[in-house]
């Protein structure tokens, strides 16, 4: 996720840009930069760093002149922070300059293909292949060149393009990442979202998948992909800056449990080609991973919580033994560790004091270390021998959830990927688990779909003092996160049990009215979930059960029934967690809790 703008009209492009960027900095800030056409040529400035290191590297825009230009602030996913990798990036001969946002899955091949044709590539990134591309592609025509590219790359992206050539245009075009246009009066705008412009107009068209804009001064026209104009309706938006933001949410929390099933998506669709997971920058051989004799998950919070379900996830798929600790325990009780253990480690900060030292201590004890990381170039991301990234662009409320659902999904990656390296998978079998991972981005689209019953559910339980959430196996991490979520936004005491173990001591907690959620979404554990239910509910418990779709029979034992829909049994906990953290989402929101930034926490804890 990163934020893109551009600028065209009579006024002073940058300090406009800059402004702009500013509204954007939520959808990143590792670094910024800006092009603009100066009268003769593109002068492109950019810097690692917070927008700040830019705008004073720039005078706040006025060391950079001219009416046109576009401006980036980056949330790294190709390449770490880094001047060279900040956008615009630029072609060979410096004509093109284009800012991005999304992934492009293809970029390696392209990027091979265009250095056979003679193009030198400077940075790391996806987005320079574009820029290289327009530059192949341009004839004299710009929009051809656009029209090429778009039909050459797959992925996602939002991008703005100017061309030395021709500076009294801007070209934009989006597919799956979020791109409008301000229309105003002698002037006109591009922009990731709405805030980037509402001082300077509240009339927009927003853009659908592959449509093309070419932004004059004067004029704002539309065209698909075979070149015939668009007409598009203007949309006038009352919305206030605070509410833009957070994409006409609430809360960063809603926007971002609603941004999940993209947020899987970007994690998982660039890793599958053409019907074989692809972990590019995983440097273990076939061979280092058959040596492994255990594996050890280490992690705080929620990320320890999903290393409770890769536990069951890596332990099925691998049949290799595995360990979860949380990462302030792991490394002060002397693990036993050796170049035969793998380390997985899961953050999504990449910066959690305790899980970098507990990272430090299996690195100088010898294990293998892989992590699991969400901020690219972060210290557990360069610490590590291996790291896959999560995908879920920058995670503003402290509560983690698309964190917490892309780490789940490149969990099941992993597995699957070291199941078939072990050679423990029928061909058969390895094709259905990976249409499955292509399926799950839609699945939790469809479990996000039973907003209004949790809702319901929640203005019926928001008052009350403790909650107990009860599970086996899978749904026992589940309960965890579930659990985890609802305390720490809504400072309701809740407590998360394996539903066996509840009778050897703290059923005694149970009484008449005590909130009990059960979760039993796996098949063979369901009959047993029943029996925990009755158990509690004669103590006088009221239970709200949580299953999947076909699972009715809940409804003769439990108070209240949600469902989540079926699909296989190992990603299943992709599902669950939704309604467990709309539940947190909502009865928080009821009692009014500071749900973004809840007291005594923080985003990334980096003190022991
Ligand atoms: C809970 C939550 C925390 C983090 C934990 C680890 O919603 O967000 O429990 O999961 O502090 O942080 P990272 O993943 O940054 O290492």
């Amino acid at each position: 996720m990163c934020g893109i703008v551009g600028y065209i009209g009579d006024d002073q492009a940058a300090p406009i840009l800059l402004k702009g960027l500013e509204k954007l900095e939520y959808r990143g800030y590792d670094s910024a930069g800006v092009a603009v056409y100066d009268g003769t040529s593109l002068q492109v400035v950019k810097a690692k760093g917070r927008l700040k290191v830019l705008s004073d590297m720039i005078n706040g825009g006025k060391d950079v002149p001219g009416t046109v230009g576009i401006g980036h602030t980056r949330w790294a996913t190709h390449g770490k922070p880094s001047d060279i990798n900040s956008h615009p990036q630029v072609s060979d001969s410096g004509k093109f300059a284009v800012v991005h946002n999304g992934i492009i899955e293809n970029y390696l091949a392209l990027k091979d293909l265009l250095m056979k044709k003679g193009k030198m590539f400077v940075s790391e990134t996806d987005t320079e292949v574009i820029a290289q591309l327009l530059e192949y592609y341009y004839k004299g025509d710009i929009l051809e060149a656009v029209i090429k590219v778009i039909n050459k790359v797959e992925g996602s992206y939002a991008l703005g393009i100017i061309c030395a050539d021709d500076p009294s245009q801007i070209i934009a075009v989006r597919k799956d990442s979020p791109l409008i246009v301000g229309l105003g009066k002698g002037e006109n705008f591009i922009a990731s979202d709405i805030t980037a412009i509402l001082n300077k107009t509240r009339d927009i068209y927003r853009l659908n998948d592959n449509e093309i804009v070419v932004l004059k001064r004067d004029s704002v026209t539309v065209y698909n992909t075979d070149r015939e104009i668009v007409a598009k309706e203007p949309s006038h938006i009352d919305w206030d800056v605070s509410a833009a933001e957070k994409g006409g949410y609430q809360h960063f929390m809603a926007k971002e449990i609603m941004e999940q099933p993209k947020a899987v998506r970007d994690t998982i669709s660039p890793r599958i080609q053409n019907g074989k997971i692809v972990l590019d920058n995983i440097t273990l051989t076939a061979e280092q991973i058959k040596s492994f004799s255990k594996i050890y998950i280490v992690a705080c919070g929620s990320a320890y919580h999903v290393g409770v379900v890769a536990k069951y996830v890596l332990e099925k798929f691998t049949r290799i033994p595995v360990e979860v600790d949380v990462a302030s325990e792991f490394r002060y009780r002397q693990p036993i560790l050796d170049d035969k253990v793998l380390v997985l480690v899961i953050s999504q900060s990449g910066e959690t004091a305790d899980t970098l030292a507990a990272l430090r201590e299996a690195k100088h004890l010898g294990a293998r270390t892989l992590s699991i990381v969400n901020v690219v170039g972060s210290s557990i991301a360069n610490d590590s021998d291996d790291v896959i990234y999560t995908w879920a662009g920058p995670e503003i409320a402290v509560a983690t959830t698309k964190a917490y659902s892309t780490q789940l999904a490149v969990v099941y990656l992993l597995a699957i990927y070291f199941a078939d390296k072990l050679g423990v998978l029928s061909a058969e079998e390895y094709a259905d688990y990976v249409a499955k991972l292509q399926a799950l981005p839609d699945k939790i689209s469809e479990a996000l779909e039973n907003k209004e019953q949790i809702q319901y559910l929640a203005s019926q339980f928001f008052n009350v003092k403790d909650v107990f959430f009860i599970g086996r196996n899978l749904d026992y991490a589940m309960s965890l996160e579930g659990s985890l979520k609802l305390k720490e936004i809504s400072y309701i005491h809740s407590d998360a049990y394996a539903a066996g173990e509840l009778k050897h001591g703290t059923i005694s907690l149970v009484e008449d009215g005590t909130l009990v959620i059960a979760l039993a979404t796996q098949d063979a554990l369901f009959d047993k979930m029943i029996s925990n239910v009755k158990e509690v509910k004669a103590r006088g418990a009221v239970v709200l059960g949580l299953t999947t779709e076909h699972n009715k029979k809940i409804e003769q034992v439990a108070d209240y029934a949600l469902y989540v829909p079926e699909f296989c049994e190992m990603m299943q906990p992709s599902l669950a967690v939704i309604p467990l953290q709309l539940f947190a989402y909502y009865v928080a929101s009821m009692k009014g809790c500071d749900i973004d930034k809840p007291r005594n926490l923080a985003k990334s804890v980096t003190v022991e």
